[in-house]
């Protein structure tokens, strides 16, 4: 717990710059599990920083990213795509092959193809290193929803109707956020070798007490971050303040 989101990032991106540094010294990539939302953006910020002024170079990093909605084309100013692009991607030295988001414009029977596709794109890159994550108020991680288990792997899923309301203001009306998502599984996310989950502000302390302190179960999809032996959670004082 940490007295505000700033000093929080400064641990997490600390954990990702070693990573990145020791695999570029040794020649092999570093793979990170990438979030959006407005969790992530002070984390990203101070890497874009430590990459202008600290010559941290991301050009032998791989990237996947959690999820997109569905449907929703790449150019869509809320589409996931777009986000990483002008919150982190345009301002890094990665190169265009070696990031990944889930796919929101593909015809209906393609995305289980191109769900199996990106579990092995993953595997192929040798599993995610550091996985990033922010916590919904219904308990999801990715697009996780309440009903999603364990084993969980990428593929479309629904919305629930708290996650659709509070993307309401950022598509201007709830009528226009997409129903579906595509989404990396939880149990996609239990491969990380380390997970780093993030939270700010007070909305987040009562879902965070029940994915931290209550037994582990699918009606909170984050609970299940209990059950792996690498995981950090990065709070700062509100979002905390329900913990006992
Ligand atoms: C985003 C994602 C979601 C968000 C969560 C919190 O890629 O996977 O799980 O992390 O909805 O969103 P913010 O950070 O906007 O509160």
């Amino acid at each position: 717990v940490f007295p505000d989101n700033q000093a929080a990032v400064r641990h997490v991106a600390d954990a990702i710059e070693t990573l990145v540094r020791e695999r570029a010294a040794a020649g092999q990539p570093a793979v990170l599990g990438l979030a959006t939302g407005s969790t992530p953006v002070p984390l990203y910020r101070e890497l874009i920083r430590r990459h202008r002024e600290e010559g941290l170079s991301f050009a032998h990093v791989i990237t996947f990213n959690l999820d997109e909605y569905y449907p929703l084309e790449p150019q869509h100013p809320e589409s996931y795509h777009r986000f990483m692009r002008e919150q982190l991607f345009d301002h890094l030295d990665i190169p265009a092959a070696q990031i990944h988001v889930p796919p929101g414009d593909l015809p209906r029977d393609e995305i289980h193809a191109a769900c199996t596709a990106y579990e092995q794109a993953i595997r192929d890159a040798g599993g995610v290193d550091i996985q990033i994550l922010g916590i919904g108020r219904t308990g999801h991680i990715g697009f996780n929803e309440p009903g999603s288990g364990p084993a969980s792997v990428t593929r479309l899923v629904t919305l629930d109707r708290l996650t659709r309301a509070d993307a309401a203001r950022d598509f201007r009306g709830e009528a226009n956020v997409p129903r579906y998502a595509i989404t990396m599984g939880v149990g996609t996310i239990l491969r990380a070798r380390r997970i780093f989950m993030l939270a700010w502000g007070r909305a987040k302390a009562d879902v965070l007490r029940q994915a931290i302190e209550e037994p582990p179960r699918d009606t909170v999809p984050a609970s299940y971050l209990q059950q792996h032996d690498a995981t950090e959670v990065f709070l700062d004082a509100p979002a905390a303040s329900e913990l006992t």
